[in-house]
């Protein structure tokens, strides 16, 4: 719930990629956002005001002379949202917009409200690079609290290619969680493994184990939304990450990500560990697969420990956090792993309390720092457990 008490203004202006708003409700109501929707007349040529009521849950604003809630409704919608997000944002509303013409709810609203705006342009490639329209979005993202977002390359409406397209909704949603958020990992390199790794026996088969990656994805989306630029090399995963500060490594076996992170530790702020690396691998996998007859000794070695090996290269100023999921002697285990890797905190998981660890969507963790530093967090949402555990790291780079 990373929207949770925020009030989302959001603006459909009149074109065809209105057709993916009642997604971007959605993905808002989903975070727990309030979402009020303001329509100019023509995007309600692309998407009905009964699809938005019913998605954002209240009346859609339509139209400034027809009775809404009060009379000035346009001053008590901006006075309502946190956030307005105007979503197609035509040629033609975005040049109102910059030379504040009022002539329908979205326009009137925009011009009586002065806190976060963000604009998702979209149109057809030669609008968009109008030098009017140009000028129009230059002005724009000069003012105060704007956000304008840029376009996606791909087939237009027109079925031309060319830049143009709206930004996806995911991607839209990430953009208003960051501006519904304090920038306060603005500037700080993260690199995070999440994920298991797989350890080829032959061509068909594996070793790997139940880590679903959703605690080191939810951390990267924790520390990109409060600006962080994220280096996320990530296991193998089912999961699907869009976010304009996360860039992902797909690895596959504990070598090569230990290749990866030992590429780029260096110039990270912050090491998180996440990943559920697999202690052992196959001595000699086979290009062949293994016939059943033949398969009576699986001969292993130990992998790298990228968290160790990592510790003995820490460098000044550098923040290393590692995980621990433990089913005994949980804190004693913790403890060793945080001295022996030389970590600044460790986030203990037990798999002994229901619902917290692998695969689930909730976790339920404990936190060890140096100086026996500890503090228990109750069972919750694995997004809300990375905005504790990045708030602890918080208050390490305060010191
Ligand atoms: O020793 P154990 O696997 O329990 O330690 C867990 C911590 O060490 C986690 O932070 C995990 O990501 C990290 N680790 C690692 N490389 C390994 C094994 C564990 O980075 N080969």
């Amino acid at each position: 719930m990373r929207l949770k008490n925020q009030h989302i203004a959001i603006g459909i202006s009149g074109g065809i990629a209105a057709y993916k708003i009642p997604q971007l409700i959605r993905l808002c109501v989903k975070e727990g956002a309030q979402v009020k929707v303001i329509t100019t007349p023509s995007a309600l040529h692309f998407v009905t005001p009964l699809t938005l009521q019913t998605l954002s849950q209240n009346n859609v604003y339509q139209d400034i002379f027809q009775p809404y809630d009060s009379s000035t409704e346009h001053i008590q919608m901006a006075q309502w949202a946190d956030i307005l997000v105007v979503a197609p944002a035509t040629a033609n509303t975005i040049a109102k917009m910059a030379n504040g013409i009022a002539d329908n709810a979205l326009t009137s609203t925009y011009l009586a409200f002065n806190k976060k705006v963000i604009i998702a342009p979209a149109m057809n490639h030669n609008m968009l690079h109008h030098p009017a329209t140009r000028n129009n979005l230059d002005t724009l993202a000069a003012r105060e609290k704007h956000v304008v977002l840029p376009t996606d390359f791909g087939q237009l409406a027109c079925l031309t290619e060319g830049d143009g397209r709206m930004m996806e909704p995911e991607m839209i949603l990430q953009q208003i969680i960051m501006q519904s958020k304090e920038q306060d990992l603005e500037g700080e390199k993260i690199l995070i493994t999440a994920g298991p790794t797989q350890e080829r026996i032959d061509p068909v088969r594996y070793i790997t184990n139940n880590s679903s990656g959703k605690m080191g994805y939810a951390l990267a989306e924790e520390c990109a939304s409060r600006g962080a630029d994220v280096l996320l090399v990530s296991g193998p995963t089912n999961l699907k990450l869009h976010h304009p500060h996360i860039t992902i490594k797909h690895v596959v076996s504990a070598q090569e990500m230990y290749d990866a992170v030992e590429t780029y530790h260096k110039e990270q702020d912050i090491c998180i560990f996440c990943a559920a690396v697999a202690d052992y691998t196959p001595l000699e996998p086979q290009c062949q697969k293994i016939k059943t007859h033949c398969a009576s000794e699986l001969r292993l070695v130990p992998t790298k420990d990228i968290a160790a090996e990592m510790g003995e290269q820490k460098q000044k100023g550098q923040l290393h956090i590692g995980f621990a999921l433990e089913t005994n002697d949980e804190e004693i285990n913790a403890k060793e792993k945080l001295e022996k890797k030389n970590l600044d905190l460790i986030v203990l998981n037990s798999l002994n309390n229901p619902q917290a660890g692998y695969q689930y969507d909730t976790n339920q963790i404990t936190i060890f720092g140096q100086n026996d530093y500890r503090k228990d967090f109750p069972l919750k949402d694995k997004k809300e457990v990375a905005a504790d555990i990045i708030d602890e790291l918080k208050k390490l780079t305060k010191k």
